[in-house]
Order: structure tokens, then C-alpha cells, then sequence
């Protein structure tokens, strides 16, 4: 998607669709105004009322406009960053499901809209660009058009040039926004490609690979530890996950050193599940395909690192992901093994389901170890108890540290990826102790991402500023309720805001 800043006057755009943002009090003051002033007939209005999402095709009659379509969007009350948002993924998904390859929106307002939210015109631009990514995103890679005769000669490509006309003043500060968005929006799509992938496209060697074509790509460092290395490491966590499968384990490490000094060192661990079929202890058929998306963690984190090495930050951001597919097999670990994991700590494995916390367990361990980093942040599917908590648009947070629970929950505020808090008390470690090993990797019914993240707690080798957030229902929430349904790349956005903000 090309992405342009223009100061042409309305009147000269050229494009499919040209776009009319409206916040609901813009719209009361000039609204009827603005459209009579471009020959469109004021009527609309007693349809379309500015609400966040809300779009309105019109085609106008007049010669005043080179353009056929208008779309008219409703930005709210133009007051939150994520209604600003929502409308550009509501506009941008619109133009894609209309078929239109070039849109071209009137940011003019925009300078007014940064006043409002209180953001900078930088940040609103950005904004937008990472909602048209997220809107204009389809995953249809693996369609290859053979039964589909009428529309196989012209395929849509998708939006190819998108173009942002804006007031002259704010030209240079809406281009650095767009270059921002740019890179935020296409680390996302890429996450989001990743957990769409099934098994038999993205097993952990691909992961690895696609560590490292992006490391190579954008300068930074990627490890690959195979399976052989993962044995004289003692990683018994992800090779008890691994045993039933027929594709070897990987873990991956990428590495992104800033070119100064790094004002921090961040480790970002992501659960790299490929397919979670439960083990031995077997998931129900039923939504089972699903767990194709078990890797969404590591995808995000991927996702993190390459646009922290694509924006410069000045941290040093260090990813680690451990992935494998959890199978059953005559070879697979069974329900009642202990195992002992990176740590040395021993675990009984009363559900080979609980798999997760296995692979992450060894992943934890080995940042604090090797990188001493200033904070560790997890991201896991890792509980479908998440989703009976908090549903599937909000991921659960956990942390042994008040200051960066609150820092990372404002950054979820503010990227819309949101998280809740959720307690990490000791009362909780009753549920997870064991009679024969050093912890149980399950707790009983009740509480389950808690004693999952109260597992994970035990890993971190006390180290004092630690998250883990449950992404299990936002990574890929079901069609429907305002959602496409699919990977969604939930934690790219979260992450790099955090980052930023640490910069
Ligand atoms: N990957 C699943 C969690 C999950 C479930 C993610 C649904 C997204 C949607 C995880 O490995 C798992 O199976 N967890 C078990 C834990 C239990 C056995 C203690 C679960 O949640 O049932
Ligand atoms: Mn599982
Ligand atoms: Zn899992």
C-alpha cells in the first residue's frame, strides 16, 4: 500500500473513494455546510449520525468533485484516540469489501482532532495508517482462485495507494506518522499472517526462518537453537512438549541492539505453539483447527522486535521463542511424568495440555539468565480460562511489579489492545504444588489463568519486573460481534507502545 501526504484542495483529488471524516459535534456545526460546499445533497444526515465506525457511501452528481464515490465516516465524538482508530478500519475495510484501489481521506480536521484527543498529529497519523492495515487486511493466501472463473482475470489486489490530504502546516509531521504506522501496521499484518497459517504451513522451523529473514532484513541478530542444542541446554520443558511430534523443536532468539547505548534491555517471550492438539490429553474435536493459532504469542513478539529495529528504538529488545506442535503419539510425554525443566526445577504433568507453560517455563529462565534484562514480558495463549474471565476482545495481565503493571496497562489504553489485571496473590500456589515433584503443571477448576501465570511466577528466578499476559481470547477471536474472526497480531501494537514509551 502506497501511502501519500497531499495538500491538493478536495475539489483536485483524484481517487476510487474519497473520504469525509466526521467527529458527531463537527458534524452538528458544519456538517450540512461542509457537504453543500462539494455539491453533495444535505439529506444524508438524517441517516448518518458520526458514530465511531460508521460509514455512508454517497455518489455525488455534481461536477464539483473529479471523484465517483464519497464515503462519509463517523469518528464519534472525535475525543479517544481509538475511535480515530476505529474509523479507519471501518473505512478501510469498507473500500477493500468494495473493491477500490485507491481511497483518498480529508485529514483536514486533523490538527483539531489532535487538540481534542489530546495527541499529537504525528501519533493520529500513525493511528490511522495502522487501522487501515488492520482493515484492509484479508488472509487469502491460500486461495488460489481455481474455482472461481467470473473474477479469476481481475483479481482485487487490495488498496494500493492510499492518500492523506492535509493542511500545509502539518505535512512533515503527518509524513513521520505515516512512516511510523507503516512499519507498526506491516509487523502486525505479519503476525497476523503467522497464526492464520495452519500446521502443515508453519511448523517451528518456519518460525525460526521467519526470524531470521526478518533479522536479516532489518539488521538485527536471530539465534536459532535446534533440537540437538535444545538437549545440551537441558530445555525439559519444550522437548517433554516435543516428544510426540514428528517436526523437531526450535528456539529462537532475536536480537535488536540499538546503534547508541540502550537505555534498557527488554526480553520478550512468546509461546510458540504451532498446533495444540492437547497431547496425550486430547482436546476435543470440536474448534480443535483453532489451535493452529497457539503461536500468536511468538508471532507478536516477532512482530515487536522487527518494528522496534525498523522505528530505531533505543533499547535493546531481545525475543525468545520456544515452538513446537504438541502431539499424541507412542512417543509423547503422558499425563503423571515429571520432567525437569532449564531451571532444574521438577514438574509434574498432570495434563499434557497444559503445554504452554512448559515451552515458556524453559524461555523464562534462560532471559533472566542469559540477558539479566530490566523486565521480562511474556505473551501466551495459554488459557482458555482467559476467555471465560475476560472474553475475547480483553487479555488477562499479570505481574510481580506495580509500576509496570500500570505502565503496561496504560499502553494497552492507548494502542485499544487492552489488558485487565489480575491477581498474582500466594494463596494461589495451594492449587499447583505437587506430592511427587517440585510444582503440578495444573491447578483444578477454579482460577485457571492464575495458576497458570502463578506456574509461569516460578520460572522468572525471582527476578522483580515481570508480566505475563494471557492473549488467548484477543489472538483470535470468532467471527462476528463487529470481528472478522482470525489472527488479529494482538500484542504488536501493546508492545511497541510500551517500547516507545520507554524510549
Ligand atoms: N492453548 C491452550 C489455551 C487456549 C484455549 C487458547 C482456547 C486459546 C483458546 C492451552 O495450551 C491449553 O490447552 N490450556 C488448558 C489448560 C488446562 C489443561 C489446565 C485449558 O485452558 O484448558
Ligand atoms: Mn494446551
Ligand atoms: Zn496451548
Amino acid at each position: 500500500m502506497k501511502i501519500s501526504v497531499i495538500k491538493s484542495a478536495l475539489e483536485n483529488l483524484r481517487s476510487d473513494l474519497l473520504v469525509l471524516p466526521f467527529s458527531s459535534t463537527e458534524l452538528k456545526d458544519e456538517g450540512e455546510k461542509r457537504l453543500l460546499e462539494i455539491g453533495l445533497e444535505p439529506q444524508v444526515l438524517k441517516d448518518f449520525k458520526a458514530e465511531a465506525g460508521e460509514v455512508v457511501v454517497l455518489y455525488p452528481s455534481g461536477a464539483k468533485l473529479e471523484v465517483s464515490r464519497v464515503a462519509l465516516l463517523g469518528l464519534g465524538e472525535g475525543k479517544a484516540l481509538e475511535e480515530w482508530f476505529k474509523g479507519a478500519v471501518a473505512i478501510s475495510s469498507k473500500a477493500v469489501e468494495m473493491k477500490m484501489d485507491t481511497i483518498a481521506v480529508d485529514c483536514s480536521g486533523i490538527e483539531a482532532l489532535a487538540l481534542a484527543t489530546g495527541q499529537s498529529v504525528e501519533t493520529l497519523a500513525a493511528t490511522f495508517v495502522e487501522g487501515c492495515y488492520c482493515g484492509s487486511y484479508r488472509f487469502d493466501r491460500l486461495k488460489s482462485g481455481k474455482l472461481d472463473k467470473k473474477s479469476a482475470s481481475k483479481k482485487f489486489k487490495g488498496i494500493t495507494e492510499l492518500q492523506l490530504r492535509v493542511d500545509s502546516s502539518v505535512v512533515e509531521e503527518t509524513e513521520k506518522g505515516v512512516s511510523a504506522g507503516k512499519i507498526v501496521g506491516s509487523c502486525q499484518k505479519n503476525a497476523r499472517d503467522l497464526v492464520n497459517l495452519p500446521g502443515n504451513y508453519l511448523q517451528a522451523e518456519d518460525i525460526a526462518t521467519a526470524a531470521e529473514e526478518s533479522g536479516k532484513k532489518y539488521g538485527y541478530e536471530v539465534t536459532v537453537f535446534h533440537k540437538k542444542e535444545i538437549e545440551s541446554l537441558g530445555m525439559g520443558g519444550l522437548l517433554a512438549v516435543n516428544k510426540g511430534s514428528f517436526h523437531p523443536p526450535t528456539f529462537t532468539v532475536l536480537d535488536y541492539k540499538p546503534k547508541g547505548k540502550a537505555k534498557a534491555v527488554i526480553a520478550l517471550v512468546g509461546k510458540g505453539v504451532t498446533f495444540d492438539s492437547g497431547g496425550i490429553s486430547i482436546k476435543p474435536s470440536e474448534g480443535m483447527g483453532e489451535m493452529k493459532s497457539d503461536m500468536a504469542g511468538a508471532a507478536s513478539v516477532l512482530g515487536a522486535v522487527e518494528a522496534a529495529a525498523r522505528l530505531g528504538l533505543p533499547l535493546r529488545v531481545i525475543g525468545l521463542v520456544p515452538a513446537t506442535d504438541n502431539m499424541p503419539s507412542s512417543k509423547a510425554q503422558t499425563p503423571g511424568d515429571v520432567i525437569t525443566t532449564y531451571s532444574g526445577i521438577t514438574v509434574e504433568v498432570g495434563n499434557t495440555d497444559a503445554e504452554g507453560r512448559l515451552i515458556l517455563a524453559d524461555a523464562l529462565t534462560y532471559a533472566k539468565e542469559k540477558y539479566k534484562p530490566d523486565a521480562i514480558i511474556d505473551l501466551a495463549t495459554l488459557t482458555g480460562a482467559c476467555i471465560v474471565a475476560l472474553g475475547y476482545s480483553v487479555a488477562a495481565l499479570f505481574s510481580n511489579n506495580d509500576k509496570l503493571a500500570e505502565e503496561i496497562f496504560q499502553a494497552a489504553q492507548h494502542s485499544g489492545e487492552k489488558v485487565w489485571r489480575m491477581p498474582l496473590w500466594e494463596l494461589y500456589d495451594e492449587q499447583i504444588k505437587s506430592d511427587v515433584a517440585d510444582v503440578h503443571n495444573t491447578g483444578g477448576r477454579g482460577a485457571g489463568s492464575i495458576t497458570a501465570a502463578k506456574f509461569l511466577e516460578k520460572f522468572i528466578d525471582g527476578h522483580k519486573n515481570w508480566a505475563h499476559i494471557d492473549i488467548a481470547g484477543p489472538a483470535f477471536p470468532p467471527k462476528g460481534a463487529g470481528k472478522s474472526g482470525g489472527g488479529t497480531g494482538f500484542g504488536v501494537r501493546l508492545l511497541v507502545e510500551l517500547l516507545k514509551k520507554w524510549s
